[in-house]
């Protein structure tokens, strides 16, 4: 078990007050709060071994590529792939999933079928909406139940002879649905197709390890997991990202250029053209240390108490409907709608208790299209979230509620989803 009280002390952020209320932040979907331990060694970085990476000779250059390759291989240990061959850094989620689109895209023909979930970010959407323009290829969506689950019986419809690429959310931003990796990329290898996993909401929360899952390439963003932004992560198998095509140019991820042509640099270089962001891969390492100590099984078990609690005081308050599927089947995060209130209002409530939550479509329209709302107001935790801010999060919501002064309604989990 972790203890979040004193895993708080090591979150500076957190001793804030919010219009003189405690900080009870809530938004660790969208980002997560970093720990002394990150920002201290990004400053130490930065006040002595600043300096451009596999370039110079020179000392500092030496300790800022020995620090930066070290990343990589933490990194990689980290989800257990083979190597930091294996790992390339790139921006955040989006743009690594964006290379693979890219890349992918080249490789796809005439009515090539790409097959999604309906519960993807935009960021899972909209760069293979791109390449199947590019390519004329079909997109397909493995649909969600009532409960906010995936359909698993159309798998095998879903995905078939002329599938190419299945690329899916681990765990849904908005529906905390933990979906079956294992099965559905066992679907997608038994016909050949590559699989992408858009790790974003999975990587910081729980034990991942790429050796198990057995995809072909994975995307998460080293901010949702107590790291800096400006750095994320694209995992590919070794024998595919020397067989893919890079699709950002330039210094570094060249081994020769002529007038006339290049060829490109070894792995993981040839995905990482210009600077890169030094600061934050050394940012990156020191949280991957942070999370390591206190263990991946640990923090998922925080956070499934977190939220089973949250349920459980959800479901008590009257005109409040919950999305997704029931506690043990989703990761830490809990959207819901309070019934006649808009999303935004609900949000701008508990922020004036202190209480930092998003209001809105979470980047998942098509989602929230689906379910017939036009977003929902989402609470989600991490490792240093304590039972006393659930507790506030449910006092301050049975606050909303009783303000509206309506007849009772019924709560609904997972109705929207039809
Ligand atoms: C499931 C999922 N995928 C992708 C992203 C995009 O992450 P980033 O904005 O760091 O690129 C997010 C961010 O919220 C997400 O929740």
């Amino acid at each position: 078990m972790l203890n979040a009280e004193r895993i708080r002390e090591d979150f500076p952020i957190l001793k804030r007050k919010v219009y003189g209320k405690p900080l009870v932040y809530l938004d660790n979907a969208a980002t997560t709060q970093k720990p002394r331990q990150v920002i201290q060694a990004m400053n130490d970085y930065y006040e002595t071994y600043n300096s451009n990476v596999h370039r110079a000779v020179h000392r500092l250059s030496q300790e800022a590529t020995e620090a930066y390759d070290e990343a990589h291989e933490k990194v990689a240990s980290f989800i257990a792939a083979k190597g930091m061959e294996e790992v390339a850094f790139t921006k955040n989620t989006t743009e690594s999933i964006n290379v693979l689109a890219g890349s992918l895209s080249r490789q796809l023909q005439k009515n090539d079928e790409i097959v999604l979930t309906q519960m993807e970010h935009h960021s899972n959407i909209v760069p293979w909406q791109q390449a199947a323009k590019r390519a004329g290829a079909k997109l397909r969506f493995l649909e969600i139940d009532g409960n906010g689950e995936l359909k698993l019986q159309q798998l095998r419809e879903t995905i078939g002879k002329k599938t190419k690429i299945v690329a899916f959310t681990h765990v849904s931003n908005v529906l905390g649905t933990i979906n079956p990796a294992r099965e559905i990329i066992a679907a997608a290898k038994e016909i050949g197709a590559l699989t992408v996993v858009d790790a974003a909401q999975s990587v910081p929360h729980m034990p991942v390890s790429v050796k198990e899952l057995g995809c072909d390439f994975m995307a998460f963003s080293a901010h949702k997991m107590l790291g800096p932004t400006g750095v994320g992560v694209l995992y590919g198998k070794e024998e595919l990202l020397e067989k893919i095509e890079p699709v950002i140019y330039g210094g570094d991820m060249i081994s020769e250029v002529s007038f006339e042509d290049a060829k490109w640099n070894e792995l993981p270089w040839k995905f990482e053209a210009g600077t890169p962001n030094m600061a934050g891969a050394v940012g990156l390492a020191a949280a991957v240390d942070y999370l390591q100590k206190v263990g991946m099984e640990n923090v998922h078990q925080h956070e499934k108490i977190l939220t089973r609690k949250a349920m459980e005081r959800l479901k008590q308050i009257e005109d409040l409907t919950i999305y997704g599927p029931e506690a043990g089947k989703r990761g830490g995060l809990v959207a819901f709608n309070v019934n006649g209130v808009h999303t935004h209002d609900v949000s701008a409530i508990l922020d004036a208790e202190g209480i930092a939550v998003r209001g809105g479509h979470h980047c998942t329209m098509p989602l929230a299209r689906l379910l017939g709302i036009p977003g929902t107001t989402r609470a989600s935790f991490y490792l240093y979230n304590t039972n006393e801010e659930i507790d506030k999060l449910a006092d301050a919501l049975e606050m909303v509620t009783a303000k509206m002064n309506k007849p009772a309604m019924t709560t609904t989990q997972g109705k929207a989803a039809k």
